[in-house]
């Protein structure tokens, strides 16, 4: 098939070092949650991004040696020569389909606890791990030997496993960027002191790995072009080291200094490109080819950072977790069917959550060897019909493959626009690319003439029935509860003034009070934040109060902690921490420490209650109830009505549900990925 010409640059081949990637589309490392632990799983999922067309597909970082362990979180290892099968599996598959195939070695240094070889962990000097209550170990001279022994190693078997590019990684606080650390690194030796000292380990490194493979593999080094903070090392520094090593590795993988604030900012934070500022100087400094990232999912985008000579190779993580075949459908010049990133760092969280590794817009995602579950193609299905009731992510979801799979299909939702709570929740700030996970099912549905949408139609049991569908679906979705049953109450809080209280529904549907407005968060993501700060924007005085210790605690998970409680503070927001709110009565809100139980009392004429989902399950209910005449119908409930969770629950759930319809439950049975003694 011909290539459009204007993208026709992404598809020319590139060499790094002695080895030539086939296009410019470059996986860059990134974990999954599956590591070392699920080897079958971790190599399928690699492989479809090749099958994809991506032209390098790389490992997530990959532990050298047991100093180094980040258990819970399953990394890659390549500890030993028991590590080479599972290694050469997934670099096998990918070879299989053209791409090459790299791996990040990779030293955590003073950040990892060792959990599970429990073994000191090493650093430049004795710091304190990310999470545990432990400091690692000073190295001393041997101890710099032995890393540069085991890196050597570990590039060695890497080369025999069949790798194609192999990493040195000094950079995401790791321990090489403990080396280049002013501050961290207080060595006197020949490692300390002076930049071009603290370079020598990263440097020894280098080429100690090219020793280790010869012509065979290609050496990258993925750095953080704009330092790693001026108490570390400087944006100047860091352009003082490319001065110094722009010429060692065959390619420089760039990002920069803030990992959760910018690098993998989600949207609410960063748009596509983003990094860009950061790292265009690069290429004037050396003439090694360049890749870094930025969320790209529009081709213009891409071309023009190869044409402007800012990129080589365009880099993705999320990009290519959210569509496989995000380079076949630009070669295919089938823009529309890209399925793009919305920027929700969910596969972050359940890869930090040591889960495998899933994603709001691409279902498929870790199911790859476990269901055989194919982002593209779905299994042909008997031909019947289907009604849909509910245009959510799920029944969208739905209408999509089912509609794929051949059925007749009737989508139909009481809303006068589809998407339900995507379309609502993408109206508020910072949310819009959520909207993605409604276009990309619309854009694919509305091809399909077996698939008819029926908006403004509110269906009754009755009608359901009459509808005589061979299969029914019920995606109705999930309403905030006005009483404050959530984690915190069991039992709806007592005495609440109905009258001035809102949900996130109410928000959502543009009630906008002014005045002192409570946020009562009990749910922890980020509804309750992103609330505040659209009341704050809009001229109420916030208080927000949550029954965590931080603003929107769990996303921590997402890396978006920060910059949230940041982003409120600069609104203005009052933040009142580990207190849960047990009465209001229109004029003051009775606030209670969650561990002494102390109260005390807050003006506010407006209480936002953020606290859990009622399932919107009536239809489902009285469709399978014992007296219903429809209880031979073939139905199901999935999505938020079945389990009010997240976006990715959803689409997960009606993918899951027009996947299986019709099929026999022996060909639905998942496999195990284990280890077997
Ligand atoms: C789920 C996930 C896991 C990641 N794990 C790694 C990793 O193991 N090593 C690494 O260098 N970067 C890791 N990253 C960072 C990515 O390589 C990349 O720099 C970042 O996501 C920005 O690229 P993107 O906008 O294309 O996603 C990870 C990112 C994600 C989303
Ligand atoms: S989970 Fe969200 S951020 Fe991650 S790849 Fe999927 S859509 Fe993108």
């Amino acid at each position: 098939m011909r290539i459009e010409p204007r993208y026709q640059q992404l598809f020319e081949p590139l060499q790094i070092g002695p080895v030539t990637a086939k296009n410019r589309f470059y996986q860059v490392p990134h974990c999954t949650g599956m590591g070392h632990a699920l080897p079958r799983t971790l190599a399928a999922m690699r492989a479809m991004k090749a099958e994809g067309g991506w032209g390098v597909v790389c490992t997530e970082y990959c532990s050298i040696n047991p100093t180094s362990d980040d258990h819970p979180h399953p990394f890659a290892a390549v500890w030993d020569d028991g590590d080479l099968a599972n290694l050469a599996a997934m670099a096998d598959q990918v070879h299989a389909h053209g791409a090459l195939a790299g791996i990040e070695l990779w030293h955590g240094g003073s950040y990892v606890s060792n959990l599970a070889t429990r073994l000191p962990s090493i650093g430049v000097r004795s710091m304190p791990s990310r999470t545990e209550p432990i400091q690692s170990q000073r190295m001393d001279r041997s101890d710099i030997r032995a890393l540069r022994q085991w890196h050597r190693a570990a590039a060695t078997r890497a080369r025999l496993a069949g790798f194609d590019i192999i990493y040195v990684y000094p950079t995401h606080g790791y321990l090489l960027s403990e080396f280049l650390s002013r501050s961290l690194n207080d060595r006197s030796d020949e490692y300390g002191g002076t930049l071009a000292n603290r370079v020598r380990l990263v440097r020894e490194l280098i080429e100690e790995t090219r020793d280790a493979v010869g012509d065979r593999c290609a050496v990258a080094v993925r750095f953080s072009a704009d330092g790693h903070g001026d108490a570390h090392l400087s944006a100047d520094e860091a352009r003082d080291v490319l001065g110094m090593i722009g010429e060692l590795p065959d390619l420089w993988d760039l990002v920069v200094s803030d990992y959760y604030g910018e690098e993998m900012a989600t949207s609410r934070f960063a748009r596509e490109a983003s990094l860009e500022d950061r790292i265009a100087y690069v290429k004037r400094i050396t003439s090694k080819p360049v890749v870094s990232v930025g969320r790209f999912t529009s081709p213009d985008t891409m071309v023009r950072q190869i044409r402007s000579g800012i990129l080589d190779f365009i880099g993705a993580a999320r990009p290519s977790i959210a569509d496989p075949f995000l380079p076949t459908k630009i070669r295919e010049d089938r823009i529309d069917d890209i399925r793009e990133c919305i920027g929700c760092n969910i596969c972050y969280a359940y890869n930090y959550r040591g889960a495998a590794i899933r994603c709001t817009q691409n279902p498929t995602m870790g199911e790859e060897w476990r269901r055989g579950w194919h982002p593209e193609h779905v299994p042909a299905g008997d031909g019947g019909s289907v009604l849909i009731v509910g245009a959510g992510p799920a029944g969208l979801e739905a209408a999509h493959i089912l509609g794929k799979r051949g059925y007749t299909v009737a989508l139909a939702d009481a809303a006068a626009e589809p998407g339900g709570r995507v379309t609502l929740e993408s109206r508020l700030p910072g949310l819009a690319e959520w909207a993605r996970v409604r276009d990309y099912r619309l854009g694919q549905i509305k091809g399909m003439p077996n698939v008819s949408v029926y908006l403004g139609s509110a269906l009754s049991a009755a009608e359901v029935r009459e509808f005589g569908a061979d299969h029914v679906l019920i995606a109705t979705g999930a309403r905030w509860r006005r009483n404050g049953v959530g984690r915190c109450h069991a039992n709806p809080i007592p005495g609440l003034n109905a009258g001035s209280v809102l949900t996130p529904d109410d928000l959502m549907r543009g009630a906008r009070p002014q005045g002192k407005v409570t946020v009562f968060d009990d749910d922890h993501y980020y509804m309750g934040p992103v609330l505040a700060g659209m009341l704050a924007s809009t001229g109420a005085l916030v208080t927000y109060v949550t029954t965590e210790g931080k603003a929107g605690h769990w996303s921590q998970y997402t890396g978006e902690q920060e910059r949230t409680q940041q982003q409120m503070l600069e609104l203005g927001i009052e933040i009142i921490v580990n207190t849960t709110v047990d009465g209001f009565d229109g004029e003051f809100v009775s606030l209670a420490c969650v561990y002494s139980g102390r109260k005390h009392l807050r003006a506010a004429s407006t209480l936002v209650l953020v606290t859990s989902r009622e399932p919107s399950d009536a239809l489902y209910r009285e469709l399978v109830s014992p007296e219903s005449e429809s209880i031979d119908l073939k139905i199901q409930r999935i999505g938020d009505c079945r389990q009010p969770a997240l976006i990715v629950h959803a689409v997960y759930a009606g993918h899951k549900a027009a996947r299986e319809l019709g099929e026999v439950p022996e060909r639905l049975a998942a496999k195990r990925d284990r280890t077997v003694i």
